[in-house]
């Protein structure tokens, strides 16, 4: 895995550039042109000869020299018909094939899995049918050809492969008896639902009976003792005993350790976690309906009595007694309260941050609200005022929580919003003050991305060319209640001065704005970069509160790029899904185009958009579900090679 991912980092990050194109990548590039012009594909492949094979064609990696193409990369675009022989089995030194959740049939050529350099081959979820060619590169690492329709039995070849991590045959019409694979690297493995028959070999039988379900004919363990009447190993077609005996004992050892160390945790934090969830839940449930129904004072007060007692904060003395009833609102509200009953409200501190503070405010009749006091305003009434309308007029969009009513008076600056009960991303991805951190898995993550990268694409596009937020991170990134992610704080940084040492933001803050003291829409883009990698790497560009010092995010993602450990960089919490890498790694170079040095080699928000968009589009398109596409994740190991 790890070689995996520093293969196709590499060109990202080399910035050797050595003499131009030799012949070989020529003939990879006539392989792959014979290969698009073969199999109809959706219009996203814009593989053409008169655009450059490895910075232009989409799903293509080259090696780090631009010799060769080392990685062909296309999920769910829609290819149909069968691989032609002679064309992806010309590329010598590929190592990494992705063709997975496409409409692929006919039989797979026998030169493709006998590619020399080929490691990773995810060829699962087409319609290939025929055997298994048997012909297999002992390089292989993984083979994931899971539902397909492919018969015949599985070629003795696999008992060779002994750097073989991963192999996944699932759902396919497979016959015959099951080889004696060779363990020793094995850690993913799954034969269900198949026609495969007689007894498992007892090198695999460490692996949980969910590798081989739903094949009538299998037996021993884990599954169901062998009947007596043939208590020698189902004779096979061809005699089994070809090629090395892997040792048989040590994987039975290492599996059950690793699966008794993570088993406990697993079961323990797992415990934990659900019940707190319920217990959250519940409390969320009946939060809500008391918010609905909003009736009477009772409800309110019922709500405060029920939780533990906070103190009673308020946030309005500064607010002048001829002056209560200023509040303006906004257009379209339905919010029915005046300021006074704003102030009335039990109110509790959500957070301090660099603009002020923040409160969740129960009105009496059981609205809630988010209060947000801000701290040195640097502009005038008309300004302010001003500023407002353009923010109630740009903030209506599902992706921006909507600013409801300010009030503004010399000593006091009061803003109203709708109050998102999901809380802050920064808080669910890096566990609230109180420590508690449920794990937040990859849909999520890219669908509350997905709104906040739209929110800013929005703010951008409907404010001008001049408008930005000038504050994106991930405190400023809420979840609403379907986890979409939903932009706060819109249009407060040009209230405010520009903090000389903000440190509370400088790790999401463009390298050029610390000079200029200004931001740009690519600047936006360059702090949403960051948001993005936070999220990859599940590490934040900011230290605990308290200390100064920032994690330069960028600077960290690439410095360990360069010292080749590159699997490291991702959020462990992800790397528990194996499906995922090309998609993580395709995030990580959206994710590195944002965050350029140079604002003008950023793509703006709406190509960040688009960009995000394509990588689900090719990944998720037939992914069923994420149960499905993740059913090696119960393989006993977590860990990644
Ligand atoms: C290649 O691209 C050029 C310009 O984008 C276009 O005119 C041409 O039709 C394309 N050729 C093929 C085979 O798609
Ligand atoms: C390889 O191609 C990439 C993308 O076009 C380019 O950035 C890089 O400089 C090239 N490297 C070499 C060694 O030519
Ligand atoms: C594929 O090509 C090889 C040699 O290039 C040939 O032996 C084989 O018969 C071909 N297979 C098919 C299905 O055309
Ligand atoms: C495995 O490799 C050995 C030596 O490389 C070879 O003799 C043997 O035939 C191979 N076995 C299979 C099943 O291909
Ligand atoms: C895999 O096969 C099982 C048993 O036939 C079936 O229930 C399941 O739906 C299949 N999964 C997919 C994704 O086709
Ligand atoms: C397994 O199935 C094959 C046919 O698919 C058959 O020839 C063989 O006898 C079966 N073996 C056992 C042990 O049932
Ligand atoms: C598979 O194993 C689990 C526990 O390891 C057991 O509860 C379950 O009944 C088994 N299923 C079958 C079909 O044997
Ligand atoms: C194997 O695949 C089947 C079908 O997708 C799934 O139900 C099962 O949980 C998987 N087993 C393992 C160990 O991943």
């Amino acid at each position: 895995m790890k070689h995996f991912l520093l293969l196709t980092l590499a060109p990202l990050f080399l910035l050797i550039f050595s003499p131009p194109i030799h012949a070989d990548l020529e003939n990879d590039k006539q392989a792959l042109l014979q290969f698009s012009a073969l199999v109809p594909h959706g219009r996203k492949v814009n593989w053409n000869s008169t655009i450059p094979v490895c910075s232009s064609w989409v799903g293509i990696t080259c090696s780090s020299d631009n010799n060769s193409v080392i990685a062909v990369r296309l999920p769910g675009v829609g290819l149909r018909g069968r691989i032609p022989n002679n064309t992806l089995g010309k590329l010598d030194r590929l190592t990494t094939l992705s063709l997975r959740s496409n409409l692929l049939s006919g039989s797979l050529p026998s030169d493709l899995l006998s590619l020399p350099s080929i490691q990773y081959v995810y060829l699962q979820r087409n319609i290939i049918s025929g055997k298994i060619p048997a012909s297999l590169s002992p390089r292989l690492i993984s083979l994931d050809l899971a539902f397909n329709s492919l018969e015949g039995e599985i070629p003795l070849t696999v008992q060779n492969l002994t750097n073989l991590n991963k192999l996944l045959l699932q759902n396919n019409s497979l016959t015959g008896s099951i080889p004696k694979l060779n363990s020793r690297n094995l850690q993913y493995l799954n034969l269900s639902n198949n026609h495969l028959n007689g007894s498992i070999p007892s090198t695999i039988s460490g692996f949980p009976n969910s590798s081989f379900l739903g094949n009538t004919g299998l037996c021993g363990p884990p599954l169901n003792q062998c009947s007596g009447v043939s208590p020698v190993p189902a004779p096979s077609p061809s005699p089994v005993n070809i090629g090395p005996t892997p040792p048989v004992a040590p994987t039975k050892d290492h599996l059950k350790k690793r699966l008794s160390k993570g088993a406990i945790i697993a079961i323990a934090v797992g415990g934990g976690v659900a019940l707190l969830l319920l217990l959250l839940m519940a409390i969320l449930c009946c939060l809500r309906k008391k918010d609905r129904e909003g009736t009477g004072v009772l409800k309110g007060k019922g709500f405060g009595a029920g939780r533990t007692e906070k103190p009673k904060e308020d946030f309005g003395s500064g607010v002048q007694e001829s002056e209560k009833n200023k509040l303006v609102f906004f257009e379209g509200c339905s919010f029915n309260f005046d300021l006074e009953d704003l102030l009335r409200a039990s109110a509790e501190v959500l957070g301090k941050g660099s603009y002020g503070t923040t409160y969740k405010a129960i009105l009496e009749d059981g609205t809630t609200v988010v209060v947000k006091r801000l701290k040195e305003v640097v502009v005038g009434k008309r300004e302010f005022e001003q500023q407002m309308e353009t923010v109630g007029r740009i903030g209506q969009h599902p992706n921006i929580i909507p600013l409801r009513a300010y009030y503004y008076s010399k000593d006091e600056k009061l803003l109203v919003y709708d109050y998102v009960s999901a809380g802050s991303l920064l808080a669910r991805l890096h566990g609230s003050r109180d420590g508690e951190k449920p794990p937040l898995d990859w849909e999520s993550r890219i669908k509350i991305l997905m709104g906040a990268a739209k929110g800013i694409a929005h703010i951008h596009s409907a404010g001008g060319s001049k408008f930005t937020h000038g504050n994106i991170k991930s405190s400023n990134v809420f979840l609403s209640e379907d986890v979409n992610g939903c932009i706060s704080d819109l249009g407060l940084a040009t209230l405010m001065s520009f903090p000389a040492v903000p440190p509370r933001t400088a790790g999401y803050r463009a390298p050029e704005t610390i000079e200029t003291r200004k931001t740009t829409q690519k600047s936006d883009v360059y702090s949403f970069g960051v948001l993005l990698l936070e999220l990859l790497t599940g590490k934040t560009p900011l230290q605990s509160p308290g200390r100064d010092d920032v994690v330069d995010l960028p600077k960290w993602v690439q410095s360990v790029v360069r010292e080749e450990w590159t699997a490291e960089v991702f959020d462990a919490e992800l790397m528990r899904n194996q499906n995922i890498e090309e998609e993580l790694v395709q995030m990580l170079q959206i994710a590195m185009a944002c965050v350029s040095k140079v604002p003008d080699m950023r793509p703006d928000m709406e190509e960040v958009v688009k960009m995000i968009e394509e990588t689900r589009q090719s990944d998720s398109s037939s992914r069923p579900s994420p149960e499905a596409e993740g059913s090696n994740s119960k393989a006993p190991e977590t860990n990644t090679p």
